[in-house]
């Protein structure tokens, strides 16, 4: 495999691999390598299935085994690990303007990473493109390693061991949505995880942030989230973040212990914009880790 660096330890393009193919233990072995060094790993032009975007997943890692989603029931695709990041319905077509799911998917507009609202989060994401929209859509990633590193060492010192709660419900009500069932408001039970976490691959720290963060322990709320606020605008100034233009069948695939996303809006009323994605678990609760 071919491998380029977009941008300097943090994007990478990886070309001349088949990832509709069985991968072998040493193409496995040399994508972590790449991934701990970078975070953001672009692999163009894969047009794969959902069976071979499966495999090739299910080959990185144990996967997430369940959808954090509403009206969970209504599902377009057959594997129940695979997030439909659509504005499909289960028909294929465009979802109405005030269906739920359209008001709860909006929420990947805000910066987030992916699970952190699970007690043992996310490992790596890969989100497969099979339609685009004509334009807008992008998808902004930024580095939580590097935006560490820049942050003044009077606010490392006062954040180093800090341990916020993560829920769908904090994000969501960020949009005003708050239109969960008894059984989601159960599902998503705020989680701790550690506000700076040690990157296993690289050895670097990273700051563990979301818009799924609700509170921090030990401060009172608005307190808590002009902190995480003020965290959030540091770490997504431009200097940190990298944008992807989506091209049909990319599989882009990126390190949510070090990174944070998030969609950009699109002609969603008009046009269909279908993608598909799979992720790997974590290893443990954060507080579980090393620090
Ligand atoms: C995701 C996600 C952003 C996008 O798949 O986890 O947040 O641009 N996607 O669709
Ligand atoms: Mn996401």
């Amino acid at each position: 495999m071919q491998i380029k660096a977009i941008r300097p330890d943090f994007v990478a393009e990886i070309t001349e691999i088949d990832l509709r193919l069985p991968l072998s233990d040493a193409q496995v072995a040399e994508i972590d390598k790449v991934m701990d060094h970078f975070a953001v790993v672009v692999f163009p032009a894969q047009a794969l299935n959902d069976d071979q975007e499966f495999a090739f997943a299910n080959r990185l890692g144990p996967l997430e085994e369940t959808r954090a989603v509403v009206d969970v029931h209504k599902q377009r695709l057959a594997y129940n690990q695979m997030n439909d990041i659509s504005n499909l319905d289960v028909d294929g077509s465009i979802l109405a303007l005030d269906d739920r799911r359209r008001m709860f998917n909006l929420g990947n507009l805000l910066w987030h990473s992916d699970s952190s609202f699970k007690a043992t989060p996310a490992k790596y994401s890969m989100l497969h493109a099979r339609i685009i929209p004509p334009e807008d859509g992008n998808t902004e990633f930024a580095d939580m390693r590097a935006a560490w590193d820049r942050l003044p060492e009077k606010t490392k010192h006062q954040i180093e061991t800090l341990v916020c709660d993560h829920s769908l419900i904090y994000s969501r009500a960020q949009l005003g949505f708050d239109a969960f069932t008894e059984q989601e408001l159960i599902n998503y039970t705020p989680v701790p995880q550690r506000l700076v976490r040690r990157h296993p691959g690289s050895h670097r720290k990273s700051i563990y942030l979301a818009s799924h963060i609700g509170t921090v322990h030990g401060m009172p709320r608005p307190e808590a989230m002009v902190l995480i606020r003020d965290l959030i605008e540091h770490a997504t100034a431009r200097e940190f973040v990298y944008s992807h233009k989506w091209k049909q069948f990319d599989l882009v695939m990126w390190d949510n212990r070090c990174t944070m996303h998030r969609a950009r809006p699109y002609d969603d009323k008009n046009h269909k914009r279908d993608m598909r994605r799979m992720t790997l678990t974590d290893c443990a609760p954060t507080l579980e880790q090393p620090a």
